[in-house]
């Protein structure tokens, strides 16, 4: 709707300069590696300012919706080792073994470090903290809080940023475009959502922390937030996008809504039923269903607790079979946790029942829950070294936004909410660092920077019923060229499609109408700036999949159906160009883990 008593922007831009605000560290992102970054930055000079941009208010981050736990090897029976093993060969060994050394060495303090700062950690009887066995792991090493990790995860970090008076916040702030002077990163510009004023956000470091982009497909456990708008930000200032066919789907969403039921609910025990009420899982080589009435049996856990990419393949291969159930929205199989009883569901999954009762109105203590594979991570993004630095001096990434990489072709449960914080961590401590011995660049020129990204938004703005191309058609177009043609299963041809599809789809954008002119609280605006993000990460995912003849962890080509280590055990890099993304390859860091075969259930 237009508003009458908004002047026109034109007049606006012709009366003032975009204005900037200075600070020493600039963290785009108010998730856990955004708050995790403030915080260490914090710590190593309370004299330095930090700002945190975020186009939510922190608490609304997705990481606040991460359900299962975190994964840290603390136990006995566990190791380092252990970890790092099960971490590269989940990845399809496409993970940087030096990267997944000091993660797995540095996650433990992280999370003892959270409990000191809030973190209500599920406990044993005996008063350790408890750990659950989770996917891909071959030893319980996820530390939880119940089923609602993140949110008391982002609690927790939340509340310790606001002991120091050097975090300030930008809440509701979009970041439009980096700014960069004499080759280094300092600041971004950024649209306050309640004014619509853009300001030059000034730093001598920027960390982005703002999530992945499963948006740009239709059926996911992803919020509406996560539109690759981060990741976006780095790729048009020439950063590589890594690895970014790379999808995750996680194995148990709820039909309809995409909501996830966490992994948690087949680590205490649940269960994967086809319509005949086989545990199919056996017949795709994750293990064999021992005696059911004895769900603690480590080996009756391995089946349902493979890795996700094998576990989302093999509903594909049962759907294909016809194994599956058919309901409203789509196929199904059925996720079975009744004979766990109600008091451990009610202890240890309550917003497993609570989830399934208020989106499938199912009570999971007497009945099946309906799941389907759903899209849930990125593992590609910004490419960062292990410290979190990428090619764009005074700029870092961490969280899913970034790729440093550790996960490889598929990440394994759990170790998203430990990657956040061990790599948070390190771009808080080094990017204040750097801020602290040196002097903000041209500031001039960074406002002339931030000027052209305001002109920009109101081109976009002042376009108004004059574009032909509607915002909903373009995503619904792209988010079901992504599904069809880069899903769990890809080939030449199918890739080829999506690809084009997105070439023609970013020339509309450029066509695309707004029908509200104002600038308060403009979310139609919001909606095209994501869109125009999502374009572009879209655009990195297909083109990085055409271009990977080989089938690894996630990404399984039915034309090319073999891990090809010879051709293809690098990372791939998609820059930025007109049409469609350069793909270029780098070598995948291995130390002490050759190759070799993935073997789950043995
Ligand atoms: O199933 C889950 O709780 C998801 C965890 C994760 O993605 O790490």
């Amino acid at each position: 709707m237009r508003s009458a008593q908004l002047r026109p922007l034109r007049d606006l831009r012709m009366i003032r300069n975009v204005e900037s605000k200075l600070h020493d560290v600039v963290i785009v992102g108010g998730g856990g590696a955004g708050l995790r970054a403030a915080i260490a930055a914090a710590e190593v000079d309370p004299g330095l300012d930090i700002a945190v941009v975020s186009k939510v208010y922190p608490m609304r981050s997705h990481t606040v919706a991460a359900e299962g736990g975190m994964a840290a090897a603390i136990k006995e029976n566990d190791s380092f080792e252990h970890h790092i093993y099960d971490t590269i060969s989940g990845s399809d060994w496409l993970a940087d073994q030096d990267a997944v050394e000091l993660f797995v060495k540095e996650a433990p303090d992280e999370l003892i470090q959270l409990e000191h700062w809030g973190c209500p950690w599920s406990r044993e009887p005996n008063g350790t903290v408890a750990v659950r066995p989770f996917g891909g792991m071959r030893i319980q090493r996820t530390w939880f809080a119940a089923d609602k990790t993140g949110f008391h995860v982002l609690h927790s970090l939340f509340q310790t940023t606001m002991r120091y008076a050097s975090v300030n916040r930008y809440d509701e702030w979009f970041a439009l475009d980096l700014l960069v002077d004499d080759g280094r990163c300092q600041g971004v510009a950024a649209l306050e959502l309640r004014s619509g004023e853009v300001k030059a956000i000034l730093g001598k470091a920027v960390i982005i922390c703002t999530g992945g982009g499963g948006r740009v497909f239709p059926f996911t456990t992803n919020a509406a937030i996560k539109t690759g708008d981060g990741m976006t930000l780095a790729y048009r200032a020439g950063v590589a996008l890594k690895d970014m066919e790379f999808v995750q789907y996680h194995p148990t969403g709820l039909p309809g809504t995409g909501i996830l039921i966490t992994e948690a609910a087949r680590g205490e025990g649940g269960i994967l039923v086809n319509k005949n009420g086989r545990r199919y899982l056996q017949d795709y080589n994750l293990g064999r269903p021992l005696d059911i009435s004895d769900p603690n049996h480590p080996q009756n856990r391995t089946m349902e607790l493979g890795p996700r990419d094998r576990l989302s393949q093999a509903f594909i291969l049962e759907e294909q079979k016809g194994n599956v159930m058919q309901g409203e929205y789509g196929s199904y199989v059925h996720l079975d946790v009744r004979h766990l009883g109600e008091k451990l569901i009610d202890s240890k999954l309550p917003f497993v029942r609570e989830l399934a009762l208020n989106y499938g109105g199912i009570d999971p203590v007497t009945e099946p829950i309906p799941v389907r594979p759903v899209v849930h991570y990125m593992m590609g993004g910004i490419d960062t070294d292990i410290r979190g630095a990428t090619s764009l001096p005074r700029l870092f990434a961490a969280g899913e936004c970034a790729c440093v990489s550790i996960n490889g072709a598929n990440r394994l449960g759990s170790n998203s909410l430990t990657e956040l914080l061990v790599f948070g961590a390190r771009a808080g401590h080094d990017a204040a660092e750097l801020a602290a011995g040196s002097e903000i660049g041209d500031v001039g020129a960074l406002e002339a920077q931030a000027t052209a990204s305001e002109s920009r938004v109101r081109g976009l703005v002042s376009n108004g019923n004059q574009g032909t191309e509607r915002i909903a058609d373009i995503r619904q177009e792209m988010t079901t060229a992504m599904e069809t043609g880069a899903g769990i299963y890809r080939t030449e041809e199918s890739l080829r499609a999506t690809c084009h599809k997105l070439v023609e789809l970013r020339d509309r954008f450029r066509n695309v109408n707004l029908d509200d002119s104002g600038l308060r609280y403009n979310t139609e605006l919001i909606a095209a700036l994501e869109l125009d993000c999502m374009l572009d990460v879209a655009q990195s995912v297909a083109f990085s999949a055409l271009a990977r003849k080989e089938s690894r962890g996630s990404h399984q080509r039915t034309d090319y159906p073999d891990r090809d280590d010879d051709g293809y055990l690098k990372h791939s890099l998609a820059y930025r160009e007109d049409d469609s993304p350069r793909i270029e390859y780098k070598p995948v860091t291995i130390t002490k883990w050759p190759p070799a075969a993935r073997v789950y259930g043995s």
